[in-house]
């Protein structure tokens, strides 16, 4: 099965070829996934624009199984409370747990992008300070969605789960990382096994509120 399905070649793609063709992965094929491509895809990640240049972001890359059952457990616990605090049945919540673990397993890499507000800079007011991290959160999205592109271009798929910002401490804790780093999201890797559904689109006409 690994290498049954030889990778995608998209490397003549256009690039808006690739905007459009970019899709949200959830089931990966086992097939590994080379290492220089998953640093090609974080490089991209420093092109993106940032408040003074200051690149907020550090990523946390993941291969190992046990590195990603370490986590998937952690955040299980969670997501356990989540999903009982909001009454939903025992035999939901053990479906949703199921997959949201074969998720962050399946995956053969996990990159978990982290805000990093150290470098920033600091204000005396609350309005200021909140609007530089507002920006750091808009350049990690710019950063990803280069890495999603770059992955993408290179024959890869990704897939963006969003369960860490629910529980920045439980990843730091399950990881021990750096508690510095405010983890934002999880970024699936891999080779997907099949074409997924697209979502539609918004018509153009509607997502421009005004052109004068
Ligand atoms: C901030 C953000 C959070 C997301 N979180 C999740 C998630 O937790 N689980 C999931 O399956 N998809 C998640 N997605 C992916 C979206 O569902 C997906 O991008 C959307 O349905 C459009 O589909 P496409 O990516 O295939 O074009 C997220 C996307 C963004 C930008």
């Amino acid at each position: 099965m690994e290498d049954s399905i030889p990778p995608p070649d998209r490397s003549s793609l256009t690039f808006d070829d690739i905007i459009r063709g970019r899709r949200s992965i959830r089931q990966y094929q086992p097939r590994a996934v080379a290492p220089e491509l998953i640093t090609q895809v974080i490089d991209a990640a420093r092109w993106a624009p940032s408040p003074h240049g200051r690149m907020p972001w550090r990523f946390v890359v993941l291969t190992l199984p046990e590195r990603k059952t370490c986590l998937a457990d952690a955040m299980a616990v969670e997501w356990q409370r989540n999903l009982e605090m909001d009454e939903q049945p025992p035999e939901i919540v053990a479906i949703r747990l199921r997959k949201s673990r074969a998720r962050v397993e399946g995956a053969p890499v996990v990159i978990i992008p982290c805000l990093y507000l150290e470098d920033l800079d600091q204000y005396p007011d609350v309005q200021r300070q909140q609007a530089e991290s507002t920006m750091a959160i808009q350049s990690l999205g710019a950063a990803i969605q280069n890495m999603l592109l770059a992955a993408y271009q290179r024959g890869l798929d990704s897939g963006w789960m969003c369960a860490p910002l629910f529980c920045p401490d439980v990843v730091i804790g399950a990881l021990d990382l750096d508690p510095a780093l405010i983890p934002q999201a999880l970024i699936m890797l891999g080779y997907a096994v099949q074409d997924p559904q697209r979502r539609e689109r918004l018509p153009l006409e509607t997502i421009i509120a005004r052109w004068e």
